[in-house]
């Protein structure tokens, strides 16, 4: 199964784009939410950097019956197009090996993106066919790609600090956080806010939000008021706790109704209510995108190979 000769692929965004195959991914993405959380503990590492920026590193990514793990390096600059860049090292769990080399970029957005679709999707009322979104950039794009792909909807609507961004997701544009939420039985939040864009009030009885910016401490889309009154369902709750939706809104775990792994295991109810999900992204899902991934790209002989060690 691994390439001979120490050769590493090297596989930039338009790589990773012809790659993903949407359905493939899902369902990877499903079987990892169902998979109970294994040893070692996930880290997720961030570091302030003098100026606008901030440095991160998830590892290590591992899904059973997957012979690779991943180490990704991100830079995060909010104001940059892309706001994220870096790269996920693929490497063999039998001895290091560097099978591939791969854009964060284009990884993290399809991964969050293809994760929140999935969780959205499971998590919303099954008649909902209107979708808005708050921040029009690059995790959004995907989790619209992934909607698409697991739900038809009669109606997509968004806002952004750039309107041209809400035009290009393509939605039609409206203008505030609290329009999105007037016309949306579901609503995507991804954006770099660190003032709560909803609260309680802009919400009604039926509605589902994913809030996919609250992934760093100081980081909030949704308000404490909000939070505490939906089922709020995460991808990990110490990791909400210590730098995600719970933590920055100062809410406790008792908050928290649990996690889409036990949603998907069949442990809680799909749909509730009124009920948001929030994660802050695991280093397993870059795994499971990685490897797909890695595998369509040597199938069909795509990418650059380079030998870092010759
Ligand atoms: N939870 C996760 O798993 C996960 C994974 C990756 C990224 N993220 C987070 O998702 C967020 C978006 O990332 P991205 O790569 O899409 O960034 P991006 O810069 O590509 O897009 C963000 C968009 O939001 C808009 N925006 C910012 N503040 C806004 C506001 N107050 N109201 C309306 N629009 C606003 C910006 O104009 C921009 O178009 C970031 O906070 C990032 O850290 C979360």
């Amino acid at each position: 199964m691994f390439q001979t000769g120490l050769v590493t692929l090297l596989l930039g965004r338009s790589d990773v784009a012809a790659a993903v195959d949407i359905g493939a991914v899902l369902d990877l993405l499903a079987a990892g939410f169902r998979t109970p959380v294994a040893e070692p503990a996930p880290l997720r590492i961030r570091t302030d950097l003098p100026g606008p920026g901030t440095a991160t590193c998830l590892m290590p990514g591992l899904l059973p019956d997957v012979p690779a793990y991943t180490v990704k390096v991100n830079a995060k600059f909010p104001a940059a197009v892309p706001a994220l860049r870096g790269v996920v090292c693929l490497h063999s769990l039998a001895d290091g090996e560097l099978l591939a080399l791969l854009d964060s970029a284009s990884v993290t957005a399809w991964r969050t993106g293809l994760a929140a679709a999935l969780a959205t999707h499971t998590l919303a009322d099954p008649e909902a066919h209107t979708l808005g979104f708050v921040g029009a950039g690059a995790q959004a794009a995907t989790t619209l790609a992934g909607l698409r792909h697991l739900r038809r909807w009669s109606r997509v609507v968004a806002t952004d600090l750039d309107p041209a961004r809400a035009a290009a997701l393509p939605a039609e544009v409206v203008s505030s956080p609290a329009s999105v939420a007037a016309a949306a039985d579901v609503v995507v939040l991804a954006t770099w806010s660190r003032e709560p864009l909803l609260g309680r009030a802009d919400v009604r009885a039926g509605q589902h939000l994913t809030s996919l910016g609250a992934d760093e401490p100081g980081k909030r889309e949704l308000a404490a008021d909000l939070l505490a009154a939906s089922r709020l369902i995460v991808d990990d709750v110490d990791l909400a706790l210590s730098g995600g939706a719970l933590g920055s809104a100062g809410l406790t775990a008792d908050a928290c109704a649990g996690t889409l792994g036990a949603v998907l295991r069949g442990e809680l109810p799909a749909v509730a209510p009124q009920s948001v999900y929030s994660p802050v992204g695991l280093p397993w899902q870059d795994l499971a995108l990685c490897w797909a991934v890695y595998q369509q790209a040597v199938g069909a002989g795509a990418g650059t190979r380079v030998d870092l060690l010759g």
